[in-house]
């Protein structure tokens, strides 16, 4: 009787739980490819990829493969080479968020690489500016190095895009190789969207900033030139599309970071993805009065958390500990920063490279200097 009481129970509880995890594995696992950016050095991946021709999984790494889902491993294994770009990317795009976030409470933390746990940690589960700003930004990276990736050559199934033309000038024309942002995008959508299963906001939310991050890359290409002619004449220039520099894309990734819109979903969104209108449902703004995201805005649910204080359930790791602006009245300032518990103030030692002089040909040489520097850190 009692052992029918506890299965019972036992039922009861797992009926409840069961939604829960779910949802819970539904929610970062588009993410998880995120990880090879911490996964084997990319000379390993190059040797690797271009030694095995077989089309087998067993070329890559094991901790890229543990990272990769189906889709994304047959990819890998169709365009050869691009396994190095996507983990290039992924890195430059870690370097890039901690970059842009250094003086925020939030600053971008990652985690060592275990097999494809989430390396943005728990602030991946919700669905907050933060959230957005990674997602945006790892579509954006992926982009920008299998564009780059492919006009250096790197990836057997794609060149430079010659493809780019416009009206041509009096005294140039175009023929010199574009980065192929064509392919980037293309493959971005295939490989970062891989993930993304299912009709909720979330999967809205994430597939809204990930094209958000490639519109990002494509809008800021440029055009650049070179003149043909004797010695400075420029009688004729060779024109091609560039790609911007990654700190442009993160800049305004950032701004609209600043800018986020938050959303609800609209019933009209409900349409089936099937290829083009996955990417024309509707997000509604949460507040009727303001406007419709656009296709550059980052858009989010709920809510960030303030990351004052340290919350392990959450991955949060508070700023006890975070050095401080004393004079900034930004996000930076010790008031902001500190969330109100105060701050500490120390001299301390640095040891800097300083007098740098240059030697003639090519070294640099420094001294070193020891300088006494006010610090403030967080109680
Ligand atoms: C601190 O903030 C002030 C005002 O914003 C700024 O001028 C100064 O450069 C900052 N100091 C450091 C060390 O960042």
């Amino acid at each position: 009787m009692s052992s029918m009481r506890t299965t019972v129970v036992f039922v009861l509880v797992l009926m409840m739980v069961l939604p829960y995890l779910g949802t819970a594995k539904g929610r970062g696992r588009g993410s998880k490819w995120w990880g090879i950016a911490r996964a084997g050095e990319p000379n390993n991946l190059v040797s690797n990829s271009i030694k095995e021709n077989s089309i087998t999984n067993s070329y890559l790494d094991p901790d890229v493969h543990a990272t990769l889902r189906r889709k994304q491993r047959r990819l890998v294994r169709d365009h050869p080479g691009v396994v190095v770009a996507v983990a290039k990317g992924a890195k430059q795009a870690i370097s890039e968020c901690k970059h842009q976030f250094k003086n925020r409470r939030w600053n971008c933390p990652t985690k060592d690489f275990h097999r494809g746990r989430n390396l943005f940690g728990k602030i991946v589960d919700r669905a907050c500016r933060e959230t957005a700003f990674i997602y945006a930004l790892m579509s954006a990276a992926v982009t920008h190095s299998v564009s780059r990736a492919c006009s250096e050559g790197a990836i057997e199934s794609c060149t430079c895009d010659y493809s780019q033309r416009g009206p041509s000038g009096a005294d140039w024309e175009w023929g010199g190789c574009s980065d192929n942002i064509q392919f980037g995008v293309k493959f971005s959508r295939e490989f970062v969207d891989a993930g993304e299963k299912g009709r909720d906001i979330r999967y809205m939310m994430n597939l809204h900033n990930n094209e958000a991050g490639r519109v990002h890359v494509s809008t800021e290409m440029r055009q650049e030139c070179k003149c043909h002619g004797m010695s400075g004449s420029c009688t004729v220039r060779t024109c091609w599309m560039r790609l911007p520099f990654f700190r442009v894309v993160g800049d305004n990734l950032k701004d609209r970071f600043d800018g986020a819109s938050r959303v609800l979903i609209s019933n009209t969104g409900r349409t089936p993805g099937n290829g083009r209108k996955k990417y024309n449902y509707q997000l509604k703004p949460y507040n009727p009065e303001h406007k419709a995201p656009s296709k550059k805005d980052l858009v989010y649910y709920e809510n960030s958390p303030n990351f004052c204080e340290k919350n392990l359930k959450l991955g949060i790791a508070g700023t006890q500990g975070r050095v401080c602006n004393e004079t900034s009245i930004g996000v930076d300032g010790c008031d902001l920063m500190c969330c109100g518990r105060g701050y500490k103030t120390e001299v301390k030692e640095v040891v800097e490279r300083c007098a740098c002089t240059f030697h003639w040909c090519c070294e640099v040489k420094c001294k070193v200097c020891r300088t006494k520097k006010t610090i403030h850190t967080c109680l």
